[in-house]
């Protein structure tokens, strides 16, 4: 399989960066909401908060290597057959996905910096604090966290609803040459 994406076909690097990234988030946005209905003291807060930061930061180093590979080693135009409409829906829809896995993991950071700590990622690094304790700053953080989190779960239903009408409505490649093709 070709590592680099073709005019016709998407590449190994990018099938991986699309597949990991579209899996952690998914994963995120659940253990998101599992983890704010815990209390300080259930024994899950913890561990589920620092798994979520990791995890969470690591979605935001792979975004930002998969926007850098694509600049590198663009990816193909599978909406050329389409109506204009739809290609201007489907480029905006993915623009705002490809924002919203930065971010997201951005305002996290921000959550958790504003708080005055730095962000351990699985005990390997330290990602140190770049602002200082700051209430409203992390107040401002959480409700664009939250809100951009309901924003991507809302984008990626519609994100898997053209997936399929491309599968089985218009019965064309698109999801295909996402998956192996
Ligand atoms: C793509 C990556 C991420 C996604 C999709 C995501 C998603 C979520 C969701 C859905 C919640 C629950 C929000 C609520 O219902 O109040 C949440 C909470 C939280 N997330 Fe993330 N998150 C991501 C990355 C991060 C990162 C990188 C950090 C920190 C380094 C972080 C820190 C937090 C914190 C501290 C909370 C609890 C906020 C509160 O106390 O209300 N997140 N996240
Ligand atoms: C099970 C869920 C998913 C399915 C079935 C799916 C399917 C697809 C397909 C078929 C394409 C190619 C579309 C085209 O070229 O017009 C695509 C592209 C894309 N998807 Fe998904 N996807 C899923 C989840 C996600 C998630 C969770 C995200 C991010 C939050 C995401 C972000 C993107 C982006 C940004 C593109 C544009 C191409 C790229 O930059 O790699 N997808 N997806």
């Amino acid at each position: 399989m070709r590592i680099k994406n073709t005019p016709e076909h998407f590449g190994l690097m990018t099938k991986l960066f699309h597949w990991l990234i579209a899996m952690a988030i998914i994963g995120l946005i659940g253990l998101g909401w599992y983890m704010v209905d815990l209390t300080y003291y259930d024994k899950w807060y913890n561990k589920s908060l620092a798994w979520h930061k990791s995890l969470g930061m690591l979605v935001l180093a792979a975004a930002l290597l998969k926007i850098v590979w694509q600049l590198y080693s663009p990816i193909p135009d599978t909406t050329a057959d389409l109506a204009n409409w739809e290609r201007l829906g489907a480029n905006i829809m993915h623009k705002l996905l490809l924002a919203l896995m930065i971010l997201i993991p951005i305002s996290g950071y921000l959550v958790s910096t504003s708080d005055g700590k730095a962000v351990d990622i699985f005990g390997w690094i330290d990602v140190p604090a770049l602002v200082s304790k700051n209430k409203e700053l992390r107040d401002l953080a959480i409700e664009l966290h939250y809100y951009m989190a309901y924003a991507t779960v809302v984008l990626v239903l519609g994100h898997i609803a053209a997936a399929l009408k491309h599968q089985f409505v218009d019965k064309d490649a698109t999801l295909v040459k996402m998956l192996w093709r």
